[in-house]
């Protein structure tokens, strides 16, 4: 037990320490005066206090390590403080974290350089923020040598994969663990049926059918007073710099499992889509659905289909078909001609929410090096990008052009003043990708 905290504390400052270039020894004693007192609490940071992030918190403080919520950072000062109620409310359905949040005002930032102010106090970051900054955020993380757990997606652009792929070299280097909330990597039904698939169960993968079809989010309508960026920030599930389209914030969940159960990603992508429904100018400028044929190297193709369409057939889901089998992840079975292979029991099934962070938190603790999330994060993520790109231009999208393109769509300057990448006409309406006339490379 005293060796654990021991190597727990080691593990977690020296990290630190190494990633931010302040020592070259690997190992510091209590002598050398760094450890200022016996303290061995992992002191997390959240960045972006929204829905998920007060989740992630909250399911990071329900793990069985000694931790500490002692930083807050967002973009609004109401959201940090609906955060902060949430996460001390005694009587919270999810459980009674207040004991764990010691986060003084001091440590509540706001703003767009909030982030560097509430990583600096943590060992473990948090990073829930609409993915356009999760490049940006995830990159100092690493910087300044935290561990970190960061939502899907990881980027909006290409220009943002880069990044994220760079600092996930770099935290490969300094041995920091890194969960990408891409769940079902964490989830046991899904675990059984990956090993299933790596045993041969269903021979080598074919094809595969991904969905996330239902009635779509939230919107938050234009209020009097609000800049451009403000208004874009607050409703950003409509705006590709920040959320990167449908295809990319939800849909990812779906296209990642085929990468991971195929080990690959693929060398194209082609598809339609539009916004036939979802018109209003409150919907920026993504689309309501999208269908994209992935093809990877070896010939295998992806059928995707998203859509946020109220009123239509809704699946979240995802087949992948193999020359002996048939793989159904939301049914969570396994089929040869219609004939059951392997059927999972449900009820040995996880929350693969608490999951991820239950494995990350004791990795931690223990002093292990364990995840190394953030590439295949990003690589599905710019798979995802390059569905968006493929419907939004009618054109073929490949993999090499694109990563390499260093395309982005990202705002050059953060203030709430700033000019912004996309602008709405005199009747507040914005301006939006057509197939055959949108073009991303000539
Ligand atoms: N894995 C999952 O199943 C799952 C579920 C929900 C959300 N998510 C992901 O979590 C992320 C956040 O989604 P959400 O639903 O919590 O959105 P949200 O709008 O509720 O929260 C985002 C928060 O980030 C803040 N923010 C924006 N820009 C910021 C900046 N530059 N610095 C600091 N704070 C900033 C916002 O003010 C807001 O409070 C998204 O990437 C989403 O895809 C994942």
């Amino acid at each position: 037990m005293k060796e654990d905290k021991q190597s727990r504390r080691e593990f977690v400052k020296q990290s630190s320490l190494l990633a931010g270039g302040l020592v070259a020894a690997p190992f510091l004693s209590h002598a050398s005066g760094y450890f200022n007192s016996v303290d061995d609490t992992i002191k997390i940071a959240l960045v972006g206090c929204g829905g998920r992030g007060t989740g992630a918190a909250m399911q990071a403080m329900l793990t069985k390590q000694n931790v500490k919520l002692v930083a807050m950072a967002d973009a609004f000062r109401d959201r940090l403080d609906s955060a902060y109620a949430a996460l001390t409310d005694e009587n919270s359905e999810e459980g009674n974290v207040k004991a764990k949040v010691a986060v003084p005002e001091a440590n509540k930032f706001v703003g767009f350089d909030a982030y560097q102010k509430a990583i600096a106090l943590a060992d473990v970051v948090i990073l829930t923020t609409p993915p356009g900054f999760r490049p940006i955020h995830f990159e100092e993380a690493i910087r300044q040598g935290k561990h970190v757990f960061m939502e899907k997606p990881v980027a909006t652009d290409p220009a943002g994969i880069q990044r994220v792929l760079r600092a996930a070299e770099e935290a490969k280097k300094k041995k920091l663990n890194v969960v990408v909330g891409l769940q079902r990597h964490y989830q046991n039904s899904y675990r059984e049926l990956l090993k299933r698939v790596k045993d041969g169960m269903i021979g080598e993968i074919t094809s595969g059918q991904v969905w996330w079809n239902n009635d779509g989010v939230w919107v938050n309508m234009r209020k009097p007073g609000q800049t451009e960026m403000e208004y874009q920030m607050r409703n950003w599930y409509y705006f590709n710099w920040l959320c990167g389209d449908h295809i990319n914030e939800q849909h990812i969940h779906n296209i990642d499992v085929m990468n991971w159960f195929k080990g690959d990603y693929p060398v194209k992508a082609f598809g339609l889509g539009g916004r036939q429904v979802r018109t209003g100018k409150e919907y920026g400028e993504i689309y309501d659905h999208h269908y994209v044929e992935y093809h990877y190297a070896d010939g295998t193709i992806l059928n995707s289909q998203c859509r946020h369409i109220k009123g239509t057939y809704a699946i979240v889901d995802e087949m992948l078909v193999g020359t002996k089998g048939v793989v159904k992840c939301g049914a969570a079975e396994i089929t040869s001609k219609g004939k059951a292979l392997y059927k999972y029991d449900r009820k040995n099934e996880n929350n693969p929410y608490q999951t991820e962070h239950d494995e990350l938190f004791a990795a931690i603790a223990k002093g292990e090096y364990k995840f190394a999330d953030a590439e295949n994060g990003a690589k599905s993520t710019l798979t995802a990008i390059m569905g968006r790109m493929a419907t939004y231009s009618g054109q073929v999208i490949e993999w090499d052009k694109t990563l390499n393109s260093g395309l982005s769509i990202m705002p050059t300057t953060f203030a709430w003043d700033a000019d912004m990448p996309v602008k709405p006409d005199a009747n507040g309406f914005y301006p939006i990708a057509t197939p055959g006339v949108t073009r991303y490379f000539s």
